[in-house]
């Protein structure tokens, strides 16, 4: 196992549409990708990570919500799509790729999405509240939607220079990473 680099907005990848997964072939090597991917999440604290988030051409994403009395709803979402969007919600909205910001994203407040699980087998999934916000934040990851293209021109404009200002941030901090010596 282990904890992969975490893409920042501005690297091409997260502004592509990643490719569909053949899940034959990926059959093998997935345990061990999805197992990374849940390492990686956790390691920085995320609810959910789109496969190109760590650099990967492949649709597909986790989602881990931690919730009070109830075990975490935890899911692997192979080649989702969205059937069906009901209603609307308006929530603050964070992403791994853009650390330290936030902003209130209108999305639907209900959907259901189609996918294949970590089995290869097909599921539908009915969501609301913040499970619906999540499955339409990383479906947007997979088509190469990043969560600021949903916001209104004006909001965008707003955050561009706090964006500036955290851009430089992460690339001191990557390069901080890269300095230390990897253990033997
Ligand atoms: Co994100």
């Amino acid at each position: 196992m282990s904890i992969k680099r975490i893409c920042k907005y501005g690297e091409k990848i997260l502004e592509k549409k990643t490719k569909k997964v053949n899940f034959g072939e990926l059959k093998k090597e997935l345990p061990a990708l999805l197992m990374d991917m849940f390492e990686t999440m956790e390691a920085v604290g995320g609810a959910g990570l789109a496969a190109n988030q760590i650099g990967l051409d492949l649709r597909l994403a986790i989602i881990k919500i931690n919730r009070e009395d109830e075990p975490p709803l935890s899911i692997v979402i192979i080649n989702p799509e969205i059937v069906e969007k009901h209603g609307s919600m308006y929530e603050e909205e964070g992403c791994l790729s853009f650390p330290g910001l936030f902003a209130k994203v209108r999305r639907a407040a209900k959907v259901k999405v189609r996918a294949l699980n970590e089995k290869g087998l097909p599921i539908e999934v009915n969501a609301e509240g913040l499970f619906a916000k999540a499955l339409q934040h990383e479906i947007d990851h997979l088509d190469g939607v990043v969560f600021i293209s949903r916001l209104p021109l004006m909001s965008r404009l707003r955050l561009k220079p706090a964006l500036l200002k955290l851009k430089s941030q992460w690339k001191k901090i990557d390069e901080s990473k890269m300095k230390i010596p990897k253990p033997l």
